[in-house]
């Protein structure tokens, strides 16, 4: 499978490809961490009751699903993502989980997003700005869609910037992570797209000026996991 790198049309197939094992190879390849990450981003929103919150990239759900355990009962949810066979597994996670009535699942581009603005209490997006080509249009539709006063949460793996945990992290995403991938998901080079685009992506203070430039305020970011992943918070004026 060639990189996708950054070619929608390939980013949309590959999470396809992949769709059916991917909450599993999220377990393993994270060492099961990826669960606090989403805990923690979630965290991050404001707690509205009956408010509607927006999970851009939502994939399998998780996230969607970790808003509503958190959200008073009244609470709901919209996943949107342009992969048909990760919102399948999504729709079936929910169905599962008795949640249809709270989380709904449709298609949409992260940077055309269907909705009228000031139509959500805050977005989310958890390891998926990294994917959108235009992740600065990603930024400013996500802050468009929330009204004044609502946060925009972005949940990213950061390349670990320095320090001596760098080198066995290179060397675990650029060698252990993609052979790991390809052996559970049975895709050739699909974990290999991951790395690349993990070590490319802007770095938190990067990403903090693009949200800022976006039009948001109070910008500021949590660092996990000795800087694995980062959670960068934005408020809407
Ligand atoms: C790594 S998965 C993350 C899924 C989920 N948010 C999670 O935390 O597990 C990235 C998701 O982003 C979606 N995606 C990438 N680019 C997108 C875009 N431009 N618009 C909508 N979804 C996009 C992919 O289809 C994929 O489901």
């Amino acid at each position: 499978m060639d990189s996708p790198a950054k070619d929608p049309a390939k980013i949309q197939s590959m999470f396809s490809t992949i769709a059916r094992r991917y909450d599993l190879l999220n377990r393993v390849l994270s060492l099961g961490i990826d669960r606090r990450w989403r805990t923690f981003a979630v965290s991050q929103l404001p707690a509205v009751s009956k408010g509607v919150f927006l999970d851009v990239a939502t994939g399998t759900c998780d996230v969607a699903l970790e808003i509503i355990r958190r959200q008073g009962p009244g609470a709901k949810v919209v996943g949107v993502d342009f992969s048909e066979g990760m919102l399948e597994l999504g729709r079936e996670k929910v169905r599962k989980s008795g949640n249809q009535e709270r989380i709904e699942v449709r298609f949409a581009d992260a940077t055309t997003l269907p909705f009228e603005d000031n139509s959500f209490d805050a977005s989310i997006i958890a390891f998926g700005i990294r994917n959108v080509r235009d992740y600065r249009k990603g930024i400013s539709e996500m802050g468009r869609v929330v009204k004044s006063g609502g946060k925009v949460v972005i949940l990213e793996f950061a390349s670990v910037q320095s320090g001596f945990f760098r080198p066995l992290y290179v060397f675990y995403i650029t060698r252990i992570l993609p052979f790991i991938g390809e052996i559970i998901s049975g895709k050739k080079g699909a974990y290999q797209y991951l790395p690349d685009s993990m070590l490319n992506f802007p770095p938190p203070e990067k990403l903090k000026e693009a949200m800022e430039e976006s039009g948001l305020h109070d910008v500021h970011y949590h660092t996990l996991s000795f800087g694995i992943t980062t959670v960068h918070v934005g408020t809407v004026p």
